[in-house]
């Protein structure tokens, strides 16, 4: 895609050669003229599309029914998503961003927490992906296997993670995200909400997020997520959040997805940590080298003397 893109621009590249040739006619120049802005238009089009798309979700836009209705997921996905796609191609657009995986962007633009304008946008993107991800027709239920033994140990029951995940999600203030995730580190991260950094790691942690914000900013692996912007239930709910979140939880939750998820983030924390065990044996393989060498000089040196 990205090769169209480069070839429109090429296109737009030659054609001052055009204009000069046509300049004694002012016919001419006027058409030379339209067609650069064409062309220009064209490109900018072409770069947009170019970037990022707007990905469906995982099943028909009906799919949800009656918990979750065709009307709000055509207007949340068709129209909220769709914005947050089109201003961030637009926003990163020549930027230094420009060509960057979506989850880059993210981290660079959260910018310890003092937020890049791109930020939003992009996180925006990355956290409607995942709650579509997050659902499926039929959903609901209880997780079993590594999942749920987790979670028992946790929140002391699948019961326990429900209540924590709910108070969660209907006490953000205002707009924003309630989330299960996997936490491997200690990071201090001091602009974060609910950073958690005393923590031991590896745990199963429920945080909420204002905003856009999203647990990979701390570094969390993120499991699962619920949607609370108004735009997310008021079509079907109201202003009664409350019952949106259990609706969620107990008829639409994908918690295959959410185990997949957790495998996934185990082997990331464990290759992570064989990598730094890896850097560390090199780090004191190298101190020791260096001693040695330093141990040889001064041998040689008095061999000398
Ligand atoms: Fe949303």
């Amino acid at each position: 895609m990205h090769s169209t893109a480069v070839a429109t621009s090429l296109t737009c590249a030659l054609l001052p050669f055009q204009g000069i040739l046509g300049a004694l006619e002012s016919n001419h120049c006027l058409q030379w003229r339209k067609q650069e802005r064409r062309c220009s238009q064209k490109a900018r089009r072409t770069l947009v599309a170019a970037q990022f798309e707007l990905k469906p979700p995982p099943y028909s836009l009906n799919a949800l029914e009656p918990h979750m209705s065709h009307e709000i997921i055509e207007y949340h996905w068709g129209k909220h998503q769709r914005g947050y796609v089109e201003n961030l191609n637009r926003q990163i657009l020549g930027s230094e961003l420009d060509g960057m995986a979506l989850g880059d962007i993210i981290l660079v633009s959260y910018n310890k927490g003092d937020l890049l304008p791109a930020f939003n946008n992009a996180a925006q993107i990355w956290n409607h992906e995942f709650f579509w991800e997050s659902m499926k027709p039929g959903g609901g239920g209880k997780p079993s296997g590594d999942l749920l033994e987790l979670i028992e140990r946790d929140f002391g029951s699948f019961e326990g993670l429900v209540r924590e995940f709910k108070l969660a999600a209907s006490t953000q203030f205002g707009s924003g995200w309630a989330w299960l995730a996997y936490k491997a580190n200690r990071l201090d991260v001091g602009n974060a909400i609910n950073p958690c950094p005393s923590e031991e790691d590896k745990k199963l942690v429920v945080v909420k997020s204002p905003n856009a914000v999203n647990p990979l900013v701390w570094d969390y692996s993120p499991l699962l997520t619920v949607d609370v912007w108004e735009h997310a239930y008021y079509l079907d709910y109201e202003n009664r959040r409350a019952d949106y979140i259990s609706v969620f939880m107990e008829k639409l939750v994908s918690w295959e997805i959410v185990s997949y998820r957790l495998e996934m983030a185990k082997a990331r924390a464990n290759e992570r940590e064989e990598e730094r065990k890896r850097e560390e044996e090199e780090e004191n393989m190298s101190d020791i080298e260096a001693v040695e060498m330093y141990l040889d000089s001064e041998t040689d040196e008095s061999e000398t003397e």
